[in-house]
């Protein structure tokens, strides 16, 4: 069962990384091990090239990323934790997928449609291409599971058929005909999605997902933000006007039900039994104060950890040496089958 996620060096991290993903990375790496397999963690700098981007601060947001999942407790001596643009195996391996990936499908991409309508200068072909290195990066490493949040759904999909396509075209099956999957070539991976907050929205405007590319600054709550900052974040979040004010989760009560979603992943409860717990609760304030107290006790030993190994750059780099080694040891059989089965250099 090996277990296998990314993460953008772009921007801050905020709670919905934290809550929609990376805890359950920390919670993957346990169970890989526990399986005798790996888990492997990527910083994704070459994705972060596909949107405009200051390149003289794209590596130090990866050291930022990088400290903050050690900070998470991703243990670089138990996982894999790379840098993408340190493996090159990956970008060479999606080339090779886009000859099984359909023009049409990633077309249909939300992803590629809301960032390609937020650039003002130039919508790259990165960024339409963006979802098949997503791909490469996990079929490289012939990943099972996939720890993310649910905005990236329909990009797992994806890898999926393409390692389908993939293992049809290549491995002698018949890519019309699922009863003839052909030799597995590439694992088909899954996505695992949190049963609780697999998608935190922003605390001004609940409607959308809290983003650090899209939202306010104010509705994102993020990771290093201070004690202070945080619960006014969240002692300011938008609820609703019902009167009397009734905790409950709700369509028509964004703003409470990802109240109750941020309380009851940050102590590890059910969305129902928070609600049963502030039954008696006098107003939202109640709930917001809960919510604080939870957020910030959660993050402040993370916020501590991180202080202290994002200091020390040349170990991150020491780290990443590492990390970039044992990743390249494990893409490098994949990419030679790979290049096997589709005619491409010399035959093994
Ligand atoms: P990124 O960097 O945008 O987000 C990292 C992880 O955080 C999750 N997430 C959320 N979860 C809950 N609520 C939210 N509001 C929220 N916002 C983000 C994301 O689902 C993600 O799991 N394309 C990926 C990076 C990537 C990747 C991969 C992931 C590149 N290659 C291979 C998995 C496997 C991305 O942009 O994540």
């Amino acid at each position: 069962m090996r277990v296998y996620s990314g993460i953008q060096p772009t921007g801050r991290k905020h709670l919905g990384n934290y809550l929609g993903a990376i805890r359950h990375y920390v919670t993957g790496q346990e169970e890989a091990q526990a399986a005798g397999d790996e888990s492997i963690f990527c910083v994704v700098d070459l994705h972060a090239t596909t949107v405009a981007y200051d390149p003289a601060e794209l590596r130090d947001r990866t050291y930022d990323t990088i400290a903050l999942l050690m900070a998470a407790g991703i243990d670089p001596e138990r996982s894999v934790l790379y840098r993408q643009g340190d493996v090159p195996e990956v970008p060479e391996l999606m080339w090779l997928l886009t000859a099984v990936t359909a023009h049409g499908d990633l077309n249909r991409m939300h992803q590629f449609k809301e960032k390609s309508g937020q650039q003002r200068d130039l919508v790259s072909a990165g960024l339409f291409l963006y979802p098949v290195l997503m791909a490469a990066d996990v079929l490289a490493f012939r990943a099972d599971r996939i720890p993310v949040g649910d905005d990236q759904r329909q990009h797992v999909e994806l890898m999926r058929d393409i390692a389908l396509r993939f293992n049809a075209r290549f491995g002698g099956g018949d890519p019309q005909d699922p009863s003839k999957p052909g030799e597995q070539i590439l694992t088909v991976p899954e996505g695992t999605y949190p049963t609780v907050a697999a998608r935190i929205m922003d605390l001004q405007a609940p409607e959308k997902k809290m983003s650090t590319s899209s939202g306010s600054v104010e509705g994102t709550l993020y990771l290093l933000d201070d004690p202070k900052a945080a619960e006014k974040k969240l002692k300011r979040a938008v609820t609703d006007s019902e009167d009397p004010p009734v905790i409950r989760r709700g369509p028509d009560k964004a703003g409470v039900s990802n109240l109750i979603d941020i309380l009851a992943a940050t102590t590890d409860r059910t969305p129902d039994e928070v609600e049963a717990s502030l039954v008696d609760a006098r107003g939202y304030g109640d709930l917001k104060k809960a919510a604080a107290d939870a957020v910030t006790t959660m993050l402040a030993p993370i916020q501590e950890r991180y202080r202290a190994l994002r200091e020390d750059e040349a170990a991150i780099e020491d780290a990443l040496a590492t990390g970039a080694e044992k990743a390249r040891a494990i893409a490098r059989p994949v990419l030679a089958d790979v290049r096997e089965a589709m005619g491409v250099g010399p035959r093994r």
